[in-house]
């Protein structure tokens, strides 16, 4: 089977001065949605800005919807939709003419620009603010701004660096759901940045991982939970003594009070727990396979790595 593949890298290598801050990555990204995750300063932004064209790469390659990253920026951008990470919007412009102009800027007719920038409007939420300028906007309303701006030319492919940060609740479902939808309906694809797992596992089927500037993992993020395999373990007494016996057979366990997680080594794992149980004086209540969360799968990628992880809360103080 051919891949469809959306956005594409061969050691794409991009340093600022003596400091790289993407190294050799080779990345595949098929049409759908992905999440680009990774602490802060791991390069995702900067993975962005470069395939889009916007900054120089120091060597490699990539393309995206086969356009060369090094020769067809302009092309690449009028093909996609960004929505970048800071504050990109005219602080003293009716939201109606911020989204238009966006669609001028991308060669539109001015008439076209203005159509679609009622209906883009519309469609993130702000049919009824249109006019009004955007200092008197909430965080949220600019995020869904700079989403209208984003979407002004239908475009196949929307590019969005940290779509929720800093909304509440109901504006980050909302961001989430409208993403959402737009994958959905109409073959579209959504390549999006987040530090949040939740956000990433709602939105996306694949994810991208960087670490310190590396390719962390790539892929499914089903067949990416399939490392890390775990049966689900309530017992009844001598647990910490159960915990011992597991670990002195060398199997992987992590402990939760009466709850253990016990890496599913193959057909035999169930047979192995029982047997650490009887021969620890454990009882045990109740085992069945562990779904994983993404979250699970990410500490068990940084552990991987080295890193003393444990949770997402430090990724977000960086590590
Ligand atoms: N213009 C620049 N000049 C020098 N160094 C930079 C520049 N932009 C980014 N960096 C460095 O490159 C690395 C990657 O930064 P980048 O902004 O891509 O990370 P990020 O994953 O998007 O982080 P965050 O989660 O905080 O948004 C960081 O170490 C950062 O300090
Ligand atoms: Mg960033």
């Amino acid at each position: 089977m051919v891949r469809d593949l959306v956005i594409e890298s061969e050691a794409l290598t991009k340093a600022y001065g003596p400091h790289v801050a993407l190294d050799s990555l080779d990345i595949e990204i098929e049409r759908g949605a992905t999440g680009l995750l990774g602490p802060n300063g791991a390069g995702k932004s900067t993975f962005i800005k470069t395939i889009l064209g916007l900054i120089q790469l120091t060597s490699g390659q990539g393309k995206v919807l086969d356009l060369d990253i090094r020769t067809q920026g302009d092309e690449i951008r009028k093909r996609i939709g960004y929505m970048p990470e800071y504050d990109a919007l005219n602080p003293n412009m009716e939201a109606i003419h911020q989204v238009r102009y966006s669609g001028e800027l991308l060669g539109m007719n001015p008439g076209i620009a203005l159509q679609r920038a009622h209906q883009s409007l519309e469609y993130v939420g702000l049919g009824e603010q249109r006019y009004r300028k955007v200092d008197t906007f909430s965080t949220g309303m600019k995020q869904a701004t700079k989403l209208a701006c984003a979407l002004i030319h239908d475009p196949d492919l929307i590019i969005a660096d940290e779509p929720s940060n800093g909304l509440d609740a109901n504006a980050r479902n909302f961001m989430l759901n409208t993403l959402e939808t737009t994958v959905n309906s109409g073959n579209r694809s959504v390549l999006m940045a987040s530090h949040l797992m939740e956000d990433v596992e709602r939105v996306c089927d694949n994810i991208v991982l960087l670490h310190k500037g590396k390719l962390a993992a790539q892929g499914r993020i089903e067949d990416l939970k399939a490392i890390d395999k775990e049966v689900e373990v309530h017992v009844w007494g001598a647990a910490s003594k159960m915990e011992d016996v597991m670990k002195n057979r060398g199997m992987k366990v992590r402990r939760e009070g009466r709850v253990m997680r016990v890496r599913h080594e193959g057909d035999n794992t169930y047979d192995e727990i029982i047997q650490c149980a009887l021969s620890a004086g454990s009882q045990v209540r109740r085992m069945h396979d562990h779904e994983a969360s993404l979250e699970d799968l990410f500490l068990v990628i940084m552990e991987r790595l080295g890193q003393d992880v444990k949770s997402s809360d430090d990724l977000l103080r960086g590590i």
